[in-house]
């Protein structure tokens, strides 16, 4: 058995995750249930990357310690992969004991190679990235490239790698093995930044105190990217008393180590952790593969941007491998993706409840119509066996070369034969014409054995859904193995299980107008005009630049942050529908003398004329939103009783005049 060994980034703590942490695990995910499905000795880790300044910072902004906030974060990263069905085989976090002493180890044989020495060092520093900045990358007013904001001018003293001394040692590497770099675009990205000339790098912070102190070097803690890459080999056991998994995963001759990462951290990983790599004398990964951004309005998704989409609503709703699958069918590996409802609704309908969901359920259907049972009699000569060959070969290239889209089309192309060949020999006309036959059995043994197979090969994206498929087919509801990609694998003559939609279908437009609930995913435009959402969602997660917020409850702000929010008592004057929406409501409000107009998304409680002459409380200085094409200046305080509760207004007594201040 070969070893495939996939890492994705270890992700920031002072974050939640959202679809970017998501789509690199999934990807992981998927990958190392295909290596395991055709036979290969598997290992798949994830993990969090909890040291440095930003990490720091956070903590504080929130009254708390790093590792009280990584323990929350953590929290919630273990329970979302628990909701992806992610099987990755360990989960490391930079604050453990192993890891520490494997970058320990790590620093020691650096050092023993003579590649550290102590110099100061000046420079204009992002603390956002962690990473200084030439002159030649920043702006006039010394903005970050990634996230404008101001650079800060630093200058301490900090231990160097000889980094310069490995810009040949890597050309000759990326020349000699060009799967070291994918896409091919990357490789010739990182070729050229290093053909350019490497300086030397800072790996060490003093004025950094939440991190690994640096051996040998007082007052000094270990660069958070040496720290953080490092992972890939501590996660394994190096530097540690047992080193089993390391020598299996890492140095085994004929294995694969593959890091699957976001373009944003390239360089990082295919410049810098080779060299660390080389200097140690340890082994080089396989292959540094850099995918795409998903995108939401053009611009990157990131929490700096706050332009996130979390998946919490959308998994709520449509189950984890309805988003498990669209993240992998829409974005071509490598490339830039935008993410909308709109095309992950088309998806889900069009994929998944049509194609899929249908296919399943009718050829279900014919063999509890014909037979009561699955067919009986096994049939190895027909057009589904003769598509399924090249399918496979096809789904197989696919998804050793990561091109996942085309794995997929090449399933749905699978379905669409198993389709033809079903309407074509028209088993029903068979069955009423000539009762249950042995040519009967054949043709629906050929359709059922399609779909199993069709199954075995979504398992890697869908794992549920797959399941699913082979309980319905007399089959045990659990991951397949190697024999299950070979024809023949249908039970014959077994009981047939449950035949539940798999994905019902959703009426797009209804779910638009928001009568279907919570929204799809959270909008980046500014919050909705009540404390509830519009569309009756819970409370907004958290906003742009908010520090994670694991648990409402024990995240305090101070008064001053209260402070910020104006509230006054307002007084309805006016009251109409949103048209096309059966929860929002247009009001103008006067404000003592100032008149806005602001959507409020209390329609199924209150009928528009009796809300004229109440006096309610708004938040006056919340940016202006525009919810179903109408302009909201503000937003009505409203309680929600329960999940999913009406809002109900918060009123004043009416001898309180509008426009005075609520505190
Ligand atoms: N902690 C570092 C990585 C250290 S690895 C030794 C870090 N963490 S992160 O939390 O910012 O996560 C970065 C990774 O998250 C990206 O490389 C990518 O895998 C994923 N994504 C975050 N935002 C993304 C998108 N908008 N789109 C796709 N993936 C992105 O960097």
């Amino acid at each position: 058995m070969r070893p495939y060994y996939a890492t994705t980034p270890i992700y920031y703590v002072n974050d939640l995750p959202h679809i970017g942490h998501i789509y690199t695990t999934i990807v992981g995910d998927a990958a190392t249930r295909f290596h395991r499905l055709i036979g290969d000795d598997t290992r798949f880790l994830t993990g969090t990357d909890e040291h440095g300044q930003n990490i720091e910072k956070a903590a504080a902004a929130q009254g708390t310690t790093p590792i009280a906030l990584a323990d929350r974060v953590v929290r919630r990263y273990h329970e979302l992969w628990g909701k992806f069905e992610i099987r990755n085989d360990d989960f490391i976090r930079t604050t453990e004991a192993r890891h520490a002493w494997g970058v320990e180890r790590i620093i020691a044989r650096i050092e023993a190679a003579g590649d550290l020495y102590t110099a100061p060092h000046e420079g204009w520093y992002c603390s956002s990235c962690e990473a200084f900045y030439t002159e030649k990358e920043l702006d006039e007013a010394k903005r970050c490239p990634v996230h404008g904001t101001p650079c800060q001018w630093e200058s301490e003293e900090n231990v160097f790698f000889r980094l310069s001394r490995y810009a040949q040692p890597l050309l000759a590497h990326y020349e000699a093995h060009p799967e070291f770099v994918r896409p091919e675009t990357r490789r010739a990205e990182v070729m050229s930044f290093v053909r350019g000339g490497l300086n030397d790098l800072s790996v060490s912070r003093s004025k950094v105190r939440w991190g690994i102190p640096f051996p040998g070097r007082p007052g000094q803690v270990v660069y958070v990217w040496l720290d953080a890459l490092s992972n890939y080999v501590t996660a394994l056991g190096f530097g540690g008393s047992d080193e089993v998994l390391y020598r299996r995963y890492w140095e085994e001759p004929g294995g694969r180590r593959v890091h699957l990462i976001g373009k944003d951290i390239l360089r990082f990983h295919a410049v810098y952790w080779p060299a660390f790599l080389l200097s140690a004398g340890l082994p080089l990964p396989t292959t540094v593969w850099a995918h795409g951004w998903w995108l939401r309005d053009a611009r990157k998704m990131s929490k700096s941007v706050g332009n996130v989409v979390r998946p919490d609503a959308l998994v709520e709703r449509f189950g984890p491998d309805a988003l498990r699958y669209f993240l992998m069918r829409e974005m071509t590996f490598g490339q830039d993706s935008n993410f909308s409802d709109e095309a992950f609704l088309v998806r889900y309908n069009a994929d998944l409840a049509n194609d899929l969901g249908n296919t399943v359920s009718r050829v279900a259907a014919l063999c509890r119509q014909a037979f009561g049972r699955t067919p009986e009699e096994p049939c190895r000569d027909n057009d589904v066996i003769r598509a399924y060959r090249p399918a496979l070969e096809e789904w197989r290239a696919a998804m050793e070369d990561y091109a996942f889209n085309r794995a997929l089309e090449t399933v749905w192309r699978f379905l669409g034969e198993i389709n033809g060949y079903v309407v074509s020999r028209e088993p029903w006309k068979l069955r009423k014409e000539e009762g249950v036959t042995g040519k009967l059995e054949r043709i629906l043994y050929a359709a059922a054995e399609g779909v199993r197979l069709s199954a075995v090969m979504l398992s890697p994206f869908m794992p549920a859904t797959a399941r699913r498929i082979f309980e319905t087919f007399g089959l045990p509801a659990a991951d397949p193995g190697p024999p299950a990609l070979k024809w023949g694998g249908l039970p014959l003559a077994a009981p047939l299980g449950e035949a539940a939609a798999l994905f019902p279908r959703v009426d797009t437009a209804a779910y638009f107008e928001g009568k279907e609930g919570v929204p799809v995913t959270e909008t980046p435009t500014p919050p909705p005009a009540t404390m509830t959402s519009p569309q009756g969602g819970a409370t907004p997660p958290p906003g742009p630049e908010a520090p994670p917020q694991p648990s409402a409850a024990d995240a305090r702000i101070a008064i001053e942050d209260f402070q910020k929010v104006r509230l006054v008592t307002a007084r309805v004057v006016a009251a109409e529908r949103v048209p096309k929406s059966n929860r929002l409501l247009k009001l103008r409000v006067d404000l003592g003398g100032e008149e806005r107009q602001l959507v409020a998304g209390i329609a199924a409680k209150y009928e528009p004329e009796s809300l004229i002459g109440r006096s309610v409380v708004v938040v006056a200085n919340l940016k202006p939103a525009r919810l179903m094409g109408v302009d909201s200046d503000g937003m009505v305080l409203a309680a929600t009783v329960g999940e999913g509760g009406e809002p109900s207004l918060l009123e004043v007594a009416s001898d309180v005049p509008p426009g005075s201040r609520v505190k």
